[in-house]
């Protein structure tokens, strides 16, 4: 490998939640066969904070949508307890990019339930758990409110509490923050790592931005230019928002994006 980054943690150590090995994705069009990412391979381990970082068109979200079941490797397989996955499933929610997504005409209580429903959990039991699911995240006193009461942190909680109610294996978020400014984005990443340490979830977190990969992630897989390769794996669970400003951080963020910009070498 070129890259031999920092020792694997004691908390990547045990049987994988989630397996990604040797995935090759590919999309057909009419008149050609585009190869997104080539055997791409990495594990994540529960209650990790997983980074897929890499540049534009580098297949993050390819791969994304694959681990949701949307996508069928061509070559390799993905598992999550060791069961390959085979399509969508609650055990895997996706929260997606807008936050505006919530239903404006139906209250919180109401949008953190309504995924429940359309899977078939009875009325009082979705309550039951959306109301759960929101005092977890801090927005009890919200539960009758409509969206538009809210701020964009609180929106986040409230789609983190909608996935969360469905109890999955893991959330999937790709880019959330990419058409955030950048003080609202710094806001929003500290909620979710605040949510991390109260709720703790399994996370997996693309991004193309490095600075945002070493603040959010226990771990980044980084990712080659078209199509996707892993390039490397780095732990960087000691390093986040606190570390911001410290030498190891810019030492970290100035590895990563010479692997980005000029690294040749390709892992195999
Ligand atoms: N629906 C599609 N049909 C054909 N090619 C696609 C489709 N979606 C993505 N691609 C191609 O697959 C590659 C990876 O895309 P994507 O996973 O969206 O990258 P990223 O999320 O890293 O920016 C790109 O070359 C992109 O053009
Ligand atoms: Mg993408």
């Amino acid at each position: 490998m070129a890259f031999v980054m920092d020792q694997v943690s004691a908390t990547t150590t045990g049987a994988p939640l989630l397996s990604v090995d040797g995935v090759t994705l590919q999309y057909k069009t009419p008149d050609h066969l585009v190869t997104a990412t080539y055997r791409v391979s990495f594990d994540i381990h529960r209650h990790e904070r997983l980074i897929l970082l890499g540049p534009s068109g580098c297949g993050k979200s390819t791969i994304l949508k694959a681990m949701a079941g949307f996508l069928q490797p061509v070559e390799g397989r993905i598992t999550l307890k060791d069961r390959v996955i085979e399509g969508p499933g609650p055990d895997r929610m996706m929260v997606f990019q807008e936050f505006d997504q919530l239903l404006p005409w139906k209250t919180v209580v109401q949008n953190v339930s309504y995924p429940m429903l359309v899977n078939g959990i009875g009325a009082q039991d979705a309550k039951e758990r959306a109301l759960d699911a929101l005092a977890k995240v801090n927005l009890s006193k919200f539960a009758d409110a409509y969206p538009h009461m809210l701020s964009g942190g609180m929106k986040q909680r409230v789609a983190i509490a909608r996935a969360m109610a469905m109890k999955p294996d893991v959330l999937l978020m790709d880019e959330p923050y990419a058409a955030l400014d950048a003080l609202t984005r710094r806001k929003m990443q500290e909620e979710l790592l605040q949510l991390w340490d109260d709720i703790g979830f399994t996370l997996v977190f693309v991004t193309h931005s490095i600075d945002e990969a070493v603040v959010i992630g226990s771990r980044i897989v980084v990712l080659s230019p078209h199509p996707g390769q892993v390039r490397a794996e780095i732990n960087c669970d000691h390093l986040g928002l606190d570390e911001r400003t410290s030498p190891e951080f810019a030492e970290l963020t100035g590895r990563i994006s010479h692997m980005l910009f000029d690294g040749q070498d390709v892992a195999h």
